[in-house]
């Protein structure tokens, strides 16, 4: 679904953001991408869905080079919602934020119309339709851009940081919701996080450190692998710890610690 080659890019010629990047992201999979502050996570996903210029190395969406004059088309395809809520309301209104992608698409009205009612209930901003952004909190403006994005039904969606303002409740609504789209509807999911609870449910993970990918494997993997971990600077949740201490346990048999790991990483 996404190929990515030896993508290298810099915004100053000096220092590279990605550095030599490449991919390959299958059709219908769940990828979370993980990396400390200024790793490129951003900027990977600004270059996938076209809002960079002058990289080298290769983009490829559903089998289509990623060019100047196909980034329309493209867009089609891949969605995004960025970090900042605020970046992206465009919207006078809730309603008409969530409809906006959607008045592109040539849709009836009330098919418009029905998707607006839909997706906003399903993101829990049902009651707030005819609100203006300034009346909103940050999380309610990711809930928007949320619906919003959903709304498109893309082939691949990117959330980037995307749930970050979101109460407790809200995030575990989102996360199922995103969950449903990428089993039931089959579409890609790309989640930027910090969050490594939210990074774990996804099937592949990929690290980014100073611009390069250090590894991408299952969570699984990742998370048993001291050496990516210290490189990375992650620090896995609490209960990841348990296992360390059990596993120096000699009388703490195999299949106990295996399916603590199982636990930990549906939890
Ligand atoms: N618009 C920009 N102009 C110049 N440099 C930038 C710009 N955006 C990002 N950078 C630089 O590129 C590098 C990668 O940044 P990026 O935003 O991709 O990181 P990130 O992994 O998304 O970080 P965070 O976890 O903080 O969101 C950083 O060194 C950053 O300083
Ligand atoms: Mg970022």
């Amino acid at each position: 679904m996404i190929k990515i080659t030896d993508l290298t890019y810099s915004y100053d010629n000096k220092t590279k953001a990605l550095d030599k990047i490449s991919l390959d992201i299958e059709r219908g999979s769940f990828v979370s991408v993980v990396g400390h502050n200024g790793s490129g996570k951003s900027t990977l996903a600004k270059a996938m869905v076209g809002l960079l210029e002058n990289y080298s190395g290769k983009i490829y969406i559903d089998d289509i080079e990623l060019n100047s004059s196909n980034v329309h088309e493209i867009r089609k395809k891949i969605g995004i919602v960025f970090q900042n809520p605020d970046n992206q309301f465009v919207g006078s209104t809730v309603k008409h934020d969530i409809a906006f992608g959607l008045e592109n698409q040539c849709l009836e009205q009330k098919e418009i119309k029905n998707k607006v009612i839909y997706y906003s209930k399903k993101v829990g901003m049902s009651r707030y339709l005819d609100k203006e952004p300034h009346q909103l909190s940050g999380g309610q403006k990711q809930r928007v851009a949320i619906a919003g994005a959903l709304a498109m039904s893309q082939q691949i969606i990117i959330f980037d940081e995307a749930t970050s303002m979101l109460d407790p409740k809200g995030r575990q609504d989102v996360i199922n919701l995103i969950k449903e789209i990428n089993q039931q509807d089959n579409i890609t999911v790309l989640m930027i996080t910090h969050n490594l609870n939210l990074a774990k449910l996804a099937n592949k993970m990929v690290v980014l450190k100073k611009g390069k990918v250090i590894s991408y494997d299952s969570p699984k993997n990742i998370f048993q692998n001291r050496e990516i971990l210290s490189t990375s600077k992650i620090v896995l949740p609490e209960q990841y710890k348990l296992y360390d201490l059990m596993k120096n346990n000699k009388k703490i048999s195999k299949e106990i610690l295996e399916a603590l790991w199982e636990y930990n990483l549906k939890m």
